[in-house]
């Protein structure tokens, strides 16, 4: 053992990226803390595996309290059902196919596709690439994804939508299913859900939302807003493991409809039938794997030994260190704001004076992220935002402060002279 972490320290260890390093600000973030780690440290340990109630009662009564938890946390409908998925990518898949499945009466599940069924889902091109393979995924076709524009803020425009389908059916496709995203990956633009769950309603198309990484802002009451019309959808997942400081994988996927999400997914042979079968959750049935890791454990400790209020203070320290980089951008003569900055993703670029033509200044801006990201004393990423190559700075890192924004600030700065056009 003394040889293999030996070998762990010296050959592993130089080739990780610091994923909990406060310095990292990169693609959204995969948060740990203390208590997580210690309940990951007991999961591991007892080994178990919780596909069924009966393989692991406790471990599924934990998950339907942790959801049930989440679900008061965040102020979602009372009436939806959650279950832990490993990450945002299966949950929606989970709830393309149940859309899928809804919609066709349960058949391609049994007959597969007749060729007949022209169904069609709906997004933002700012849309995760998740909710494209998804639909891949389901045997949907990614022509058959539509992307709708955004307006001027990045967000879905609904009367686009509107029109996009009912322009759709004229032609005979079926709008299965329509994915809004509360907090795009770009730079968390906030569909407006209501509108677009009006829109859902209006066509009987199943309405999933996205809220992978700003889902777990909503334990903020003044952040709620966010999801005003969520009575209306269908289905909801965010990650835990990116913003609420439970280890990665733990992914919170709600349901309205219990009963479409297991008619498409359950499947129960002679040697998974249990005595107790239809009185307990089995959650097997409600996700794509058979076997199941005991994830319950790490939001138990997690909500437990910060409490709620705690919580809610880190999440607001947070967006205030990103609220004082937006001033800081704004201020500078040679920077620019790409984005509004809705919670704690800051989207901007460098624009130094008299540089006017959009390649140019796409090629000094992955010049300089490639610069800052070399000293190995930040990790920030990148997007494109209208074509304009723009810098992603994402303060979420469990323990940020405001002394590592302003070295990464400092070192943005101090970066800029070394920048090759
Ligand atoms: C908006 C959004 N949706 C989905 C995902 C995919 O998340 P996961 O890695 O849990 O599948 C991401 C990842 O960052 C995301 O930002």
């Amino acid at each position: 053992m003394d040889a293999i972490f030996r070998d762990f320290t010296d050959i592993i260890m130089p080739g990780m990226t610091h994923w909990q390093s406060p310095n990292f600000f990169a693609y959204f973030p995969a948060n740990s803390s203390y208590p997580s780690i210690l309940a990951e440290m007991l999961t591991a340990t007892l080994g178990a595996q919780c596909m069924k109630w009966e393989t692991s009662p406790a471990a599924a009564e934990l998950e339907e309290m942790m959801m049930n938890w989440l679900k008061e946390m965040t102020g979602l409908p009372a009436d939806f059902e959650g279950v832990i998925q490993d990450t945002a990518s299966t949950a929606t898949l989970v709830a393309i196919l149940s859309a899928r499945e809804k919609h066709a009466g349960y058949r391609v599940n049994s007959s597969g596709f007749t060729g007949s069924e022209r169904f069609r889902v709906y997004c933002s091109t700012e849309t995760h690439s998740s909710i494209e393979r998804a639909v891949k995924i389901a045997g949907l076709g990614s022509g058959n994804l539509i992307k709708v524009g955004v307006d001027g803020q990045f967000r879905m425009d609904p009367v686009l939508l509107d029109a996009t389908i009912a322009a759709d059916i004229e032609k005979g496709y079926k709008p299965i299913c329509v994915v809004a995203t509360i907090g795009t990956t770009g730079c968390t633009a906030i569909d407006p859900l209501e509108s677009v769950a009006s829109i859902c309603s209006k066509y009987g198309a199943w309405l999933h939302v996205d809220a992978a990484f700003a889902g777990s802002a909503l334990i903020l009451p003044e952040y709620r807003w966010m999801i005003r019309g969520i009575e209306m959808a269908d289905s909801i997942v965010f990650n835990p493991h990116k913003w609420l400081f439970t280890n990665f994988d733990c992914s919170a996927y709600f349901v309205k409809d219990r009963a479409a999400l297991l008619n498409t997914l359950q499947l129960v042979p002679e040697y998974l039938k249990t005595q107790n079968q239809g009185r307990v959750n089995d959650y097997c049935d409600w996700s794509v794997p058979l076997g199941r890791r005991f994830r319950a454990l790490k939001l138990w400790f997690v909500i437990r030994h910060f409490g709620i209020e705690a919580l809610q203070e880190k999440l607001r320290y947070h967006i205030s260190l990103a609220t004082e980089m937006e001033e800081n951008i704004r201020t500078s003569h040679d920077f620019e704001m790409l984005a509004p900055r809705t919670l704690n993703l800051v989207c901007f670029r460098y624009h130094p004076d008299g540089i006017e033509d959009e390649n140019e200044l796409n090629r000094i801006n992955e010049s300089l992220l490639q610069g800052i990201n070399k000293t190995g004393k930040a990790y920030l990423t990148h997007t494109k935002l209208n074509g304009k190559y723009t810098i992603r700075m994402v303060i979420a890192q469990t323990n940020v402060e405001r002394r590592h924004v302003e070295a990464a600030l400092q070192l943005i700065q101090s970066s800029k002279g070394k920048v090759q056009s």
